[in-house]
């Protein structure tokens, strides 16, 4: 079936609420995926198309900030290669007419389980930044975790009410902290991601290389602040500072989800920072079973890096993630066509998922399980 640009724009308009919803039928997710391909450009079709797309529209040194990861970028390359060497078992004839993509995390009903992970300066990519990040957002009804450095202000973010706003927090000094997460839940963020996979940064030769600084006039949320390395005895102290509940990022062994979820965290990220920190870590989906497995449900757990399909959702969260983030592609999106980039990457991403819900049979989030991986 073909589609004109203008019964595109007009099927578009009309599916506008059918996109809000968590559930769609057969028909609607042909006519919204029609229409989102003719909308934006019928050569993004995946998110490996805005990748290439976005390249020529960062400038290259910031291309090498965002892209790059630590070291030899082994971990960058297992991350995304882990989920390609997984196999899944479809089931037939099941009743996949309709499918519901909502999850509940934290208390939030959300219409799908694709988040927006924190990523530093998104007016490296856009003039808007994260304003522009946060209507992309709202628009794909996805969750958005804020970076503490963010370059447009909490309050201005959360003005734009995107379905969950999340506050991503690097500790510096003590009093300083404090009063940025007081800000935080002020402006309206609901919970606190505690970056813990960061004493500093990587061996960041890519970055490096390039000559790559943040430019002086994008006004960090942070001060010159001393860095204030964390350990397990100051979670008290944060999870005080606010009502918020705390969720970890950044968890990779079975024993630290144990110990995070004895200090009181909320939720747990399987997360090795998108290969930017420590080299060879494992690919965050081979990492996450026996994370899920020491968890057994006390609370959610919340995977990224190096997911760019909607199968790689779906094996996420058939190995027992209840979320899970992106990071790279969004910025992506936001780089080719500001909140409108950001919202397309995601309904692909969603589309692409709902496209694998039906043909391995699972017309639920609750009802993906290892089942579906051909072990
Ligand atoms: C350009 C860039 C900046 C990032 N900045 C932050 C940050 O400020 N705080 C944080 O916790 N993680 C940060 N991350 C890591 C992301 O939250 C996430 O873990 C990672 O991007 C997931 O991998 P993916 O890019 O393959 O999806 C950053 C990642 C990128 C690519």
């Amino acid at each position: 079936m073909t589609v004109s640009r203008r019964d595109a724009v007009l099927s578009t308009l009309a599916l506008t609420a059918s996109s809000m919803l968590a559930e769609r039928t057969t028909a609607e997710r042909t006519a919204l995926a029609h229409a989102e391909h003719a909308r934006f450009d019928d050569k993004l079709l995946n998110l490996d198309d805005y990748e290439q797309a976005a390249r020529s529209k960062i400038p290259a040194v910031a291309w090498e900030y965002i892209e790059g990861g630590a070291a030899d970028e082994i971990t960058v390359r297992w991350n995304r290669d882990a989920y390609r060497a997984i196999r899944l078992l479809p089931r037939q004839l099941k009743d996949v007419g309709t499918l519901d993509t909502r999850v509940t995390l934290l208390g939030h009903d959300l219409a799908h389980p694709i988040l927006l992970a924190p990523t530093a300066s998104h007016r490296l990519a856009h003039p808007e930044g994260e304003i522009a990040t946060a209507r992309g957002a709202r628009d794909a009804s996805a969750g958005m975790v804020l970076s503490s450095y963010t370059t447009v202000p909490v309050e201005s973010v959360a003005a734009i009410k995107p379905p969950l706003l999340w506050f991503q927090l690097y500790v510096q000094e003590k009093s300083y902290t404090r009063d940025l997460i007081q800000r935080a839940a002020a402006a309206g963020c609901t919970a606190l991601c505690l970056t813990v996979d960061t004493p500093n940064s990587g061996a960041r030769n890519r970055q490096d290389r390039s000559g790559f600084t943040f430019p002086p006039n994008l006004p960090h949320i942070t001060s010159a602040n001393v860095e204030y390395p964390i350990m397990w005895k100051d979670l008290e102290w944060i999870r005080a500072a606010s009502s918020m509940p705390v969720l970890l990022k950044g968890i990779l062994h079975p024993d630290d989800a144990e110990l995070g979820i004895q200090a009181g965290a909320a939720g747990i990220m399987v997360s090795n920072h998108g290969g930017r920190n420590l080299d060879t870590t494992p690919a965050t989906i081979d990492a996450l079973p026996r994370v899920v497995d020491k968890v057994r449900g006390r609370v959610p757990v919340f995977v990224d890096g190096g997911i760019r399909r909607g199968t790689d959702v779906l094996k996420a969260l058939a190995n027992g993630a209840s979320a899970v983030m992106i990071g790279r592609p969004y910025v992506h999106g936001l780089a080719v066509n500001g909140a409108a980039g950001v919202t397309a990457v995601v309904n692909i991403l969603r589309h692409e998922l709902e496209l694998a819900m039906a043909l391995t049979g699972k017309p639920t989030i609750k009802s993906l399980d290892r089942s579906v991986i051909f072990a």
